[in-house]
Order: C-alpha cells, then structure tokens, then sequence
C-alpha cells in the first residue's frame, strides 16, 4: 500500500491577494512550541468564526483553555512522526516564523487510490489574515498531489459559507451531503489527478 510522501522541509511562500502581504506554508511540526504559540493557538481558536464554527459546541461554550493548544500541537506532530496525518501552518510574513495566521491539514492518509475515498481536508484562519485561506488550500493541493494523493475532500456545515466560498475559489466540487456531528453537511471534492 502506497503512503503519502512530504518533503523533510516545507517552506511555501503565500500571497495573500486581499491584503498584498506574504505569508508562509510550513509543517507543524517545524514550529518550536513556546508559550507564545499556545497563547497565539488560543486567541485564534476563541475568535468568534473560528470558535462559532469548530469549538462552541465540542467544548460546550467553554472558552478553548491552552491545554487544547497544547494538545493540538502534540497531535500535529504525532501526525507527522507516525504518518498517519498532516498538519500545516501559516505563518505571517517571509521565512516562517511570523505570528500564527492560520492552520490547515490533511486529515488522513488515505491517497485516494484502489477505492479509496482520498483525504479530508480542514481549515482555520485568524479573522486579520483573511485572503491567506485560499492561496494556502492551493498550495496544500500541489503538496498532497506531490506527496501522491489522488483526490481530497472537505465537509461544510449548513451556513458556513465563508468555508464553501474557499472550498468553491479552489476547485471543490460539491457532490452530495453527509451526517456530521449532528449536522446534515455538504461534501466537497477535488481530483487531482494521477498520484
Ligand atoms: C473558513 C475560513 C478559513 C475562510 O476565511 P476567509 O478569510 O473567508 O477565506 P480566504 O482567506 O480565502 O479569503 C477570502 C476573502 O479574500 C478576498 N479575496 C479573495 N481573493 C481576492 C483577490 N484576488 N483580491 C482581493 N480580495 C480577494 C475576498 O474578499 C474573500 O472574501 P469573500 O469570501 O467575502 O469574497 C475562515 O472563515 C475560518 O477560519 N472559519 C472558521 C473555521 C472553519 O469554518 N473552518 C472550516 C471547517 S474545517
């Protein structure tokens, strides 16, 4: 059975064309987690879209506590060490070590290959960064295909139309809906071609 294969090292520059400012892709587990980076992970998780969409009703309208953050960073870097998925970062400004813009990953690693359904795909990004989204999911897709993914797939909560509209900028077709968590979702999908 094939597995996904990244690069050691990920350094993508981004261009966010609603702000005209840079920003850069890289793996999680490249990020040295200081306290800063928790208290970064923690205000973007309680800004209201982030928290309203991913947190409010997982954590029963509890605030996202730093343990979370800690978590989230521990489970990013099992990810990349046992393979099994692949979380990424954008960070503001060139070179990779700017504030936390935002997060996206590559939730399984599933290539889409002999009847499999391919990767989910999710995303989070700080409300003052907005425009990165879309130019880092574009970017993702280069690396999962180069990586041999065949295809990918994100879910939609009914409303979140900012998610759909980024879904829709980079190439995601809308194929059908599915049950998640209490809600009836839209599934997304984008092909990438041969792996
Ligand atoms: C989903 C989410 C990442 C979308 O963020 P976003 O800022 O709307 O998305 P983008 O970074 O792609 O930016 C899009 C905006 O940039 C602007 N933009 C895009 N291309 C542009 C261009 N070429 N020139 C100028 N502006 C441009 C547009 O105004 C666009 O906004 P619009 O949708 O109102 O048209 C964000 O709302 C979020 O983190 N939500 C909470 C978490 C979540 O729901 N995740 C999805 C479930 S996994």
């Amino acid at each position: 059975m094939s597995v996904p294969v990244f690069p050691a090292t990920i350094e993508v520059p981004l261009h966010n064309p609603r702000s005209d400012r840079p920003y850069t892709l890289g793996r999680a587990d490249a990020l040295e987690v200081t306290p800063a980076r928790l208290t970064e992970m923690v205000a973007a998780s309680n800004e209201p879209a982030v928290y309203g969409w991913l947190w409010r009703e997982r954590l029963e309208g509890q605030p996202y506590p730093t343990s979370k953050a800690e978590e989230f960073f521990g489970w990013a870097r099992a990810g990349w060490r046992d393979g099994t998925h692949f979380v990424f970062l954008i960070l503001a400004g060139e070179g990779g070590d700017g504030p936390l813009a935002g997060a996206l990953d590559i939730k399984s690693a599933d290539l889409g290959h002999d009847g499999g359904e391919g990767a989910e795909i999710g995303y989070l990004l700080r409300a003052e960064h907005s425009g990165a989204m879309t130019p880092a999911v574009l970017a993702l897709q280069t690396l999962a295909q180069d990586a041999g993914y065949r295809s990918l797939w994100a879910r939609v909560r009914p409303g979140n139309e900012r998610s759909r509209r980024v879904l829709e900028r980079a190439g995601f077709r809308e194929v059908g809906e599915m049950d998640s968590e209490g809600h009836r979702c839209t599934r997304h999908e984008l092909s990438l071609g041969p792996g």
